[in-house]
């Protein structure tokens, strides 16, 4: 299948990494998780073994004094080098921010700033209702298709069908919509993490797409 790299940022719905990480084996493909600092609030670590590349990653040795030396290797470089799909699950609002306009400053947005634009990548944002229907959202996501060659999209659209057009005029892009639930902050309304089970499937759906 495909080697995926799993980005997980700050939501709360982090909790289901692990779960997602599972989903993503279980259908046949090789996966890495990049965390951000936030993100390994909300799990175990250590569930992710090996897999998982934590911001501390990138600097190896630094707290013992250890200095860059010509020929290390530059960890967000391989990981990109290394993936086929980018898939960020959750998706926070202020990671959401940061690739909407190319602030990389933590491995996971290392990662996207020196993302090949010609490989697929998932979006799956988790945030509460009022941050979901704040205008940054729409801005934020706007700018992000236009870079993966779905500009001029209607902003008058609603968030099902500015998201369903982002998805067909992109080669590229799946953003995964966020559900209606009843968040963990007690909110009711959108802003849930998609089922794992349909991050999957936009994960396969996309590689299909792009090799298509
Ligand atoms: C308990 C808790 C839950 C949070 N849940 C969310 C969330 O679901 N979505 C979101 O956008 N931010 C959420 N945040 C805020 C982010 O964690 C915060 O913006 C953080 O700086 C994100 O960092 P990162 O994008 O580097 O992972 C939450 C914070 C806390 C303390």
């Amino acid at each position: 299948m495909a080697n995926i790299l799993l980005g997980a940022t700050g939501s709360v719905a982090a909790v289901r990494v692990p779960a997602l990480f599972e989903a993503l084996v279980a259908a046949g493909h090789a996966v890495k998780v990049v965390a951000t600092d936030a993100a390994t609030y909300f799990f175990d670590p250590a569930s992710l073994g090996e897999h998982l590349v934590r911001d501390a990653d990138e600097w190896p040795g630094r707290e013992a004094g250890h200095r860059y030396e010509r020929g290390d290797t530059v960890l967000h470089i391989e990981l990109r080098k290394w993936a086929d799909a980018f898939v960020i699950a959750p998706l926070d609002a202020n990671t959401l921010a940061k690739l909407a306009v190319g602030l990389c400053d933590n491995c996971l947005t290392c990662v996207w700033r020196a993302w090949d634009l010609a490989r697929p990548v998932v979006l799956a944002p988790a945030m509460n209702t009022l941050m979901w229907q704040h205008p940054f959202t729409r801005r934020h996501l706007k700018a992000i298709a236009a870079d993966a060659g779905a500009a001029h999209i209607p902003m008058h659209l609603n968030d099902q069908q500015l998201i369903a057009q982002m998805n067909d005029r992109s080669k590229t892009l799946r953003i995964v919509s966020p559900i209606s639930k009843t968040l963990a902050c007690g909110d009711v309304g959108v802003g849930g993490l998609a089922e794992v089970a349909d991050i999957v499937t936009a994960v396969g759906e996309i590689l299909d797409k792009v090799k298509g």
